[in-house]
């Protein structure tokens, strides 16, 4: 391949930016030519690219965000929308892309590989819900900038004797949720993936725990559960006694500098796509599997189905007590 492209789709992650770096280095390094796609698909059916050169990359390994802006493009999804990126790729000559994001984004990688052009997808989401992936860029960077904030959240819980209901992030999946949980002590943890009861699992959970003479407490609650948590906080206050604050992270969560395991796992990752799109190996997601980069073909990819650990689980209930 003489010339790809590169763009981040989906929400931001931090460690995108080593991701970008990473790849326009790799292939500059071995004389491919690298195109940015400015705001994911929306560039590639609008012709939005820029061409990267290895200063292009300078000075972002440590910024969160995403240099090149991202987007969830609906028209994309059209038959239309397919049409135009395809003519963008034949216009600029472009032979395989890098698309940097979640399984939204590599739902776009599968059509387009499927058309004629070349994909490879690099796990991009603070969610870390990609079943093929142990941890996706920017998820490790979330759950410490969410313990952070948890621990901020304690001190004000504690010294007002109250309980901190606290809602994260994690679209669908519990992965945040149960990890910043056992991180910051939380009581109870309430994830998508395992059904909850909140009479049993918070209220009588707190109570065990207020005959030890326990006089705060953190609840940690997954955006997935779909639970309001301010209605949760009134319920604890009416049925415990314990004085309740709901706090919802929201956006916070998805910003700052990437940690060092975003940045080295980005790094490799984006090494690995340009390899893959060199070997004219298309249609691929890579994967972070124990310290390992491995990559699966895009369907088996989006076909598989990630698990929580209950053994993570389980111990944070006979824990946090
Ligand atoms: O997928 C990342 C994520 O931050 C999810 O955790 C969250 O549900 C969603 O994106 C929020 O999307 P938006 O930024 O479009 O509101």
């Amino acid at each position: 391949m003489k010339t790809i492209a590169v763009l981040t789709s989906g929400g931001d992650a931090p460690g995108m930016n080593a991701a970008v770096r990473a790849v326009v280095r790799t292939a500059c390094e071995n004389g491919i030519k690298v195109y940015g796609v400015v705001r994911g698909y929306n560039g590639l059916i609008k012709g939005d690219l820029i061409e990267m050169d290895l200063r292009s990359v300078s000075d972002i390994i440590n910024r969160g965000g995403t240099i090149l802006y991202s987007a969830r493009s609906k028209e994309f999804a059209t038959e239309e929308g397919m049409k135009k990126a395809i003519d963008t790729c034949k216009k600029f000559g472009i032979e395989g892309v890098v698309v940097i994001g979640g399984d939204g984004s590599f739902r776009g990688a599968r059509d387009l590989s499927e058309r004629g052009i070349p994909c490879v997808g690099l796990p991009g989401t603070i969610d870390n819900d990609i079943a093929c992936c142990d941890h996706t860029i920017g998820y490790d960077t979330c759950l410490n900038t969410i313990m952070e904030m948890i621990d901020r959240l304690r001190d004000t819980a504690e010294s007002h004797d109250r309980c901190s209901v606290v809602e994260v992030m994690g679209r669908r999946a519990g992965w945040l949720a149960l990890n910043s949980g056992i991180a910051c002590g939380a009581t109870s943890i309430l994830i998508p993936e395992v059904p909850f009861d909140i009479e049993r699992d918070v209220i009588q959970r707190m109570r065990k725990t207020m005959l030890t003479d326990k006089k705060h407490f953190i609840i940690v609650v997954a955006e997935g559960c779909e639970i309001n948590v301010h209605d949760l906080a009134k319920e604890i206050e009416e049925k415990t006694g314990v004085e309740s604050r709901a706090t919802v992270l929201g956006h916070t969560q998805r910003g700052g500098y990437p940690t060092a395991r975003d940045r080295v796992m980005a790094t490799k990752m984006g090494n690995y796509a340009v390899k893959l799109l060199m070997n004219n190996i298309g249609n691929r997601v890579v994967a972070a599997q124990k310290e390992d980069v491995v990559d699966y073909d895009i369907f088996e990819a989006l076909n598989m189905t990630k698990t929580i650990d209950m053994n993570l689980y389980n111990i944070a209930h006979e824990v946090s007590i």
